[in-house]
């Protein structure tokens, strides 16, 4: 993998890119299907695979039901150390509360908005039911300012997940509107600690307060709003203290609106075991694993006994200094390294991936355009006249495609522009077959996949969870300025 990237800070330059990266993968389904591809040719019609119980069964419920209640409110927090910073957070703290429950566990989250604008809550990853996505407009009305909404679900997989806005992301997300939810597998942990670090980066002013201008005509028309402060957990440094001989799970969730990161983990002994939530049936390689916005990455971290003094994991997408992301100090009596295989819970079956054979593809052009006619009506924005596109329409103007419940088909993202798309859809996995064309051979599901500029990615998605799905780019002001469509998953044609 190649890339150049031109990154100037704190001034919000453009970031001029040409990369490539990762992604991938998921799904499922039960028995025969002969359905015909319905834009498929009669003559490309080919014979489905059976595919088995690829993502489990699904969990017996547990009949615990773990209630929570998630406030959005404004609240004040230092991260430069120049000044107060004012947030929008969920219970007054950046991130949010940890949602952490069993495998099989029900949750019952209670959201009230005690803001002044509508918001709601979207559960990055979770195969919740549709009504309980969180996407206004789509799924629910969005949750207008003294109103609450009430989300009950049973999440079917064990993972890292997390909940953030889904209401004009590119201020909510970026005011802090964010937090993990941890689904534990259903068998004890065996790591030492088990911490999730959520990375996000801000773009604040010298006086510590965030820049105001969250529609900046140029980052919306390049690669969306970058910052000019990292923070794990809210803070700069989230403090990690480890023994020698100690075996970490750390769950590493990209938070930001737009910044990506290319991990590195130093000397740190570093095994990827599971990417957006599910694991990734073999060990991956967690050096140079690129985590775009709404990625995460477990990953599996053995401290040698006779280890000390600092580690640290690092980002060097830019190309420039690398950025410390998180510093581990290790000191104190070692301990008996902890022995056994990473985890691996149920997972789709995603061994045969690259040789299924899609009954269709969907191809998704990805640009932008100057659209000097009326300015598409955004929040008074004067930059507002660029509009990011999918087969060129724009959010919320969007065609829906209908995909089978249970078809597999590919899907190919086409991106016709010079900035990232880290496109992301909701409702279900998929995996990455192929860049450019040439095949490539990932072994786990995604949920979110960084198409690079110019670049061409193809996914295959077995369409598991019926609904209609958003598919958004999830650098927050592309999504807010047009790129999103509608993915319905129907049995209607079956
Ligand atoms: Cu993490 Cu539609 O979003
Ligand atoms: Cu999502
Ligand atoms: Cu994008």
């Amino acid at each position: 993998m190649t890339k150049e990237v031109a990154w100037s800070t704190p001034d919000r330059s453009t970031v001029a890119v040409a990369m490539a990266a990762a992604a991938a993968i998921v799904v499922l389904v039960v028995g025969a299907l002969a359905v015909v591809g319905r834009s498929g040719a009669p003559g490309s019609l080919v014979e489905r695979q059976n595919f088995t119980v690829p993502y489990g069964q699904d969990p017996l419920p547990s009949g615990t039901v773990r209630e929570f209640t998630l406030t959005a409110a404004t609240g004040v927090t230092t991260i430069s150390g120049a000044g107060p910073t004012d947030v929008w957070a969920f219970n007054g703290s950046v991130p949010g509360p940890e949602i952490r429950i069993g495998l099989g566990d029900t949750v019952r989250v209670t959201v009230t908005n005690d803001l002044q604008v509508p918001t709601s809550v979207h559960w990055h990853g979770i195969r919740v039911p549709h009504s309980m996505d969180g996407v206004p407009g789509v799924t629910q009305a969005p949750i207008a300012p003294g109103e609450s909404f009430v989300y009950e679900f049973t999440p079917p997989d064990a993972g890292t997940f997390w909940y953030h806005s889904h209401k004009r992301g590119n201020e909510q997300l970026e005011r802090g509107l964010y937090g993990a939810f941890v689904v534990e597998d259903d068998v004890p942990d065996p790591y030492t600690q088990d911490v999730t670090l959520l990375i996000d980066d801000w773009l604040l002013k010298e006086d510590g307060k965030l820049d105001p201008d969250f529609d900046f005509g140029e980052d919306i028309r390049h690669n969306g709003r970058w910052g000019s402060d990292l923070t794990i957990n809210g803070v700069r440094d989230p403090g990690l203290n480890a023994r020698p001989g100690e075996r970490l799970r750390l769950r590493l969730v990209n938070t930001s609106t737009a910044r990506i990161y290319t991990l590195d983990f130093g000397l740190l002994q570093a095994v990827g075991v599971a990417v957006d939530g599910l694991y990734a049936g073999s060990p991956l390689e967690a050096d140079g694993f690129v985590l775009a916005p709404g990625n995460r990455l477990d990953v599996d971290v053995t401290i040698p006994v006779d280890a000390s003094g600092v580690f640290q994991i690092s980002d060097g997408f830019t190309g420039g200094d690398p950025l410390t992301l998180v510093a581990i100090n290790v000191e104190g009596t070692p301990v008996e390294p902890p022995s056994f295989d990473p985890p691996n819970g149920s997972v789709p079956d995603w061994s045969s991936a690259r040789n299924w054979h899609p009954d269709r593809v969907f191809e998704l052009a990805l640009t932008g355009e100057e659209a000097n006619s009326q300015p598409v009506g955004l929040a008074g924005d004067p930059e507002g006249d660029f509009r990011w596109t999918i087969n060129g329409r724009s959010w919320p103007d969007a065609s829906t495609h209908i995909a089978d419940l249970g078809g597999t088909e590919k899907l190919r993202f086409v991106n016709d522009s010079s900035a990232f798309h880290p496109m992301h859809l909701h409702g279900q996995f998929f995996q990455v077959i192929a860049r450019d064309g040439v095949p490539v051979r990932e072994g786990h599901f995604r949920d979110v996949v960084l198409v690079g500029a110019g670049e061409t990615v193809d996914v295959v998605v077995v369409a598991t969870d019926e609904g209609t799905w958003i598919l958004h780019c999830h650098i927050q002001l592309h999504a807010e300025y047009g790129m999103a469509t509608l993915y319905e998953v129907s049995s209607a044609g079956r």
